[in-house]
């Protein structure tokens, strides 16, 4: 008690700040989202993301190859199709964008290539499933799902990273890369994803808003958390390698008893919206750019163990190593 005990004196000094300091940004737990969009002949910015492009594929080897020069160890792959359809054909075509990208990365770089794997930007409809009279048809989603999963896997994917939030998904991808002897690659299972205001940005990115209604028939209503934890513990039953929490600022709560209860690999995802929210301040003078790093180290503080977030590469840039 006060006077014996004094808080500050561990605070006197940036020195000592750092001797006791209890959370690290390791930039080994860092993953950097990538956008590569088929109709596109040039890098285009994203209006609602400033600093953040997306790239045709004939930019894109390049890009990667500077992320991995700034340090950058992992991507997360993300695609938009020239062609969309009902079915979201072409997000199993092996010369889709997301499958060339994923080859080009493994030639060119040693970075660890995810995919996401969803419908979204692929179908005419938007919605992450396969649509039957105006409602998404779990089970029939499945199978297309897990021919995506086999071309990302074929591709040479390291990682695979459903995103859908259908039921068994993570059980059906994992059977299929087995009996196709992908044996070897991880599922990062989106286990708790919200049905969250969050991703209006990254729906502009990939041009995916749902046509009609809205996901909140599979996607997590965030007034649950112990509905997460029975999500994240059906996906672990159903053989996912590594779990995830998404979004991550609005959903600390979730990943600190994620933490406390699983002991699986935990990511977090930082969404458009949290990247957005932040920019979109420090641009206009209201905050520093501190803010980026108070928001980063607080989901490392809340226990996860990665983070995806497009500060990725601002962090590389801008913070010594
Ligand atoms: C695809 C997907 C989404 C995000 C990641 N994968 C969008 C959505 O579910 O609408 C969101 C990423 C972000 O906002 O940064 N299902
Ligand atoms: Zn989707």
């Amino acid at each position: 008690m006060f006077p014996a005990t004094r808080m500050r004196r561990t605070r006197t000094t940036p020195r000592m700040r750092d001797l006791v300091a209890e959370t690290r940004i390791d930039p080994s737990k860092l993953i950097m989202p990538v956008f590569v969009d088929e109709n596109l002949k040039n890098m285009a910015p994203i209006n609602s993301m400033p600093g953040i492009y997306t790239y045709p594929l004939e930019m894109v080897g390049k890009y990667l190859e500077s992320l991995e020069t700034k340090g950058i160890r992992n991507i997360l792959l993300f695609g938009v199709p020239a062609h969309k359809d009902a079915m979201g054909s072409s997000a199993y075509d092996p010369n889709g964008g997301v499958q060339k990208a994923v080859k080009l990365a493994k030639e060119k770089t040693s970075l660890t290539v995810m995919t996401d794997l969803c419908l979204c930007e692929y179908t005419d409809h938007g919605h992450c499933g396969i649509v039957e009279k105006s409602v998404i048809n779990n089970d029939r989603t499945l199978d297309v799902y897990d021919r995506i999963a086999l071309s990302y896997a074929e591709s040479g994917s390291d990682v695979i990273a459903p995103s859908g939030m259908m039921d068994g998904q993570v059980g059906s991808i994992r059977k299929a890369l087995d009996q196709s002897g992908f044996n070897n690659t991880s599922i990062l299972a989106y286990s708790a994803k919200y049905s969250s205001n969050l991703f209006g940005p990254f729906r502009e990115a990939v041009k995916s808003a749902p046509g009609f209604g809205d996901r909140k028939t599979y996607q997590m209503d965030w007034r649950n958390s112990r509905e997460a934890m029975r999500e994240i513990d059906l996906d672990i039953k159903e053989g996912a390698d590594m779990i995830m929490v998404k979004p991550a600022i609005f959903y600390l709560d979730v990943i600190s008893e994620a933490r406390r209860r699983f002991d699986l690999p935990l990511a977090a995802y930082s969404v458009s919206g949290e990247y957005s929210m932040i920019k979109k301040a420090i641009l206009d003078g209201y905050m520093n750019e501190n803010i980026i790093l108070e928001g980063m180290t607080s989901v490392f503080r809340a226990g996860a163990d990665m983070l995806i977030t497009y500060f990725a590469e601002w962090f590389m840039e801008n913070v010594e190593q």
